[in-house]
């Protein structure tokens, strides 16, 4: 990237003096960091302190300043005394227009002015940059290249063929989406993965089941449908034959489901050609429907892996390390790793069978994983149900002293659950449905507005995409530990903190430039008078745009996509706030050019933290 030295401009009215570069400021991608920067040398200078130090401690949004510092976190004795050396040695310039003590903090104002210049500034020359090289993912505003070369893998939405793909699986999905996409603004090379649940007794279930109640017509219509009603009518057969067996009635115990599907599930171990032919191509039908869905979501996988997948050999090799290090015990005939040490039980990973269980696949598969890719991380977005199993996996890979196990090298990323997800026709979900009522109610809501809905397009999609909108920031917008009630009703809705809502702020900021098409597009910065971008409704709009690169890191950090939706949520409302007072419509041609620069920065970013949100920007609604 050839922008960075560009950033700060050395021949402007807003030239800002240099400063000691300290490794956790980086003014080429966040100005904020210089003014920050700004304020933590003037105060370490007066305090004979180090400014990297000081830096850490100028946080913002406190204190209705632009930075607030706490002179007790840094000083004892007198908070009066220590602030008066800084008060003194205070001169205003293009970082800083004023300090002041506001016991016991310093609370800095910045020159706002030279601030809105250089924060829009640093926007367009970061889009202009992105635009120039689109193949560069990394280089939009907020976006930094820090981790090149490194790889990540992500297991992420992984549902189970032939049961209906639940809401924990849609959550999945969506958070794995934007915690991928997050990785890659931060210069990750990322491996997105859908490890299928297509192995396993169920498996061998699914096929008695198909053999007694299957359609080959209605398999080819709808699979993922089709495979379900099968599954749930061959489990019910398994419960009736369970309850007889309980009411002391005599059983052929070789004939009952149970023992069927297990010797099927034998064969399809064993790759009895029969028993293997139906069940791949139960697959495949399976994955052809889902890539449709994944589509619709705006969702791409780079493979579509699964349990049938890992290598026989990986798991017989993480079997045999188990036993060689001495980790197992038996029990009637099954192996297990004993983790009673760490309070994680004992976990089988062969049963007495022979056959192999979830856990050894997922054993087998970091190792087919690691050969394949030779990950710097790996992340797993699985439910939070299932912690027990990824801690029982970590623990294992090292105490196996596999050499890719390194201490934060494996990640499960967990979430708590969804209630009452259901659709106006019932309760049982799939994925399909919901995002086709989402869109049915969306395009209920747009066809009540007749006018607006007449100049759209293509109806059909953009209520599509609403509804999708909708779904995902309903499911992003807690934080990704709660749990929370799916509501199609609210969630839909324009009014308040909803998916719909940054939408609609997304379309307004497509309207001013559409509606406005006499007023001139300035260049740069440097082509608008600053001064006229005088209103605190904008000054809010642009300290909010200048945390952005700081939000979106957090969000990344803590594979936290709730904290970027907040971001989008408060920025427009402060569009919303702004709109009425702050026009260019209307306005003389010097304040309209300056205000449109600003709607289309803000613009920019928005779209940039909805992409990352795996949504899609729309331009009318
Ligand atoms: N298919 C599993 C389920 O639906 C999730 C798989 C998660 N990934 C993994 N590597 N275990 O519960």
């Amino acid at each position: 990237p050839t922008v960075t030295s560009s950033h700060i401009p050395t021949s402007s009215k807003y030239q800002l003096p240099q400063l000691p570069s300290i490794p956790a400021a980086n003014p080429q991608r966040q100005i904020l960091d210089a003014f920050r920067l700004a304020a933590a040398s003037l105060i370490a200078e007066a305090w004979g302190e180090d400014p990297a130090k000081i830096f850490e401690g100028c946080d913002v949004g406190k204190k209705g300043a632009d930075l607030a510092v706490a002179i007790p976190r840094f000083k004892k004795g007198k908070p009066d005394e220590w602030a008066a050396k800084v008060l003194e040695a205070f001169q205003p310039s293009n970082y800083l227009s004023k300090v002041s003590f506001e016991k016991p903090f310093l609370a800095f104002t910045f020159n706002k002015e030279s601030f809105t210049y250089h924060v829009l500034r640093q926007i367009q020359l970061c889009s202009l940059a992105a635009r120039q090289e689109p193949s560069n993912p990394t280089l939009p505003y907020g976006a930094v290249n820090e981790n090149e070369g490194k790889l990540m893998v992500i297991d992420f939405s992984s549902p189970n063929i032939a049961k209906p793909f639940h809401a924990g699986h849609l959550r999945s999905t969506i958070i794995g989406a934007v915690i991928s996409n997050m990785h890659e603004a931060f210069g990750w090379k990322v491996k997105r993965i859908n490890y299928l649940g297509d192995w396993g007794t169920q498996y061998g279930k699914l096929s008695i089941g198909f053999d007694r109640y299957g359609s080959e017509e209605e398999l080819v219509k709808d699979p993922i449908k089709h495979l379900f009603k099968v599954y749930v009518k061959i489990n019910e057969d398994d419960a009736a034959e369970e309850a007889r067996y309980n009411a002391g009635e005599e059983i052929d115990s070789e004939t009952t489901v149970h023992a069927l599907a297990k010797k099927v599930f034998k064969d399809m171990e064993d790759g009895e050609p029969k028993a293997i032919a139906q069940w791949s191509r139960f697959r495949d039908l399976s994955i052809e429907a889902l890539v449709g869905v994944y589509d619709k979501l705006n969702i791409h996988f780079d493979e579509y892996w699964g349990e049938s997948q890992v290598r026989k050999e990986s798991m017989q090799r993480a079997i045999d390390i188990c036993l060689e290090k001495k980790l197992t015990c038996e029990d009637r005939g099954a192996l297990l790793v004993d983790l009673m040490e760490w309070k994680m039980d004992r976990a089988i990973i062969r049963k007495a069978d022979g056959t192999t269980i979830y856990l050894t696949r997922d054993l087998g598969g970091a190792y087919d994983k690691y050969e394949k890719y030779h990950f710097d991380k790996h992340i797993y977005v699985v439910q939070a149900a299932q912690s027990l199993h990824f801690r029982q996996l970590y623990k294992t890979l090292e105490l196996m002293e596999e050499p890719y196990y390194k201490e934060g090298v494996f990640e499960h990323v967990s979430f708590g659950m969804v209630n009452g997800m259901s659709t106006r026709k019932g309760t049982v979900v799939f994925l399909d449905d919901i995002l086709e009522e989402a869109k049915e109610v969306m395009h209920e809501q747009m066809r009540s507005n007749e006018e607006k809905y007449r100049q759209i397009e293509d109806p059909e999609t953009t209520s599509a995409i609403i509804g999708q909108t909708a779904v995902k920031i309903q499911d992003l917008s807690g934080k990704r530990v709660n749990d929370y009630t799916f509501n199609m009703q609210r969630c839909t809705s324009f009014e308040g903190d909803f998916g719909p809502f940054i939408q609609y702020s997304h379309v307004r900021l497509c309207s001013v430039q559409r509606k406005n098409p006499n007023v001139p597009i300035a260049s740069s910065s440097d082509d608008i008078d600053i001064s006229i971008l005088s209103d605190p409704k904008i000054y809010d709009m642009i300290y909010h745009l200048s945390i952005f690169p700081t939000t979106l890191r957090t969000a990344y950090t803590n594979n936290e996509p709730s904290t970027l939706v907040h971001w989008c949520f408060k920025i427009s409302h402060l569009v919303g706030a702004a709109w009425e007072s702050v026009k260019v419509s209307g306005a003389e041609e010097e304040e309209a050019k300056a205000r449109l620069f600003l709607y289309l920065r803000t613009r920019e970013v928005l779209a940039y933290a909805m992409r990352l949100l795996s949504l899609t920007p729309i331009e009318r609604m």
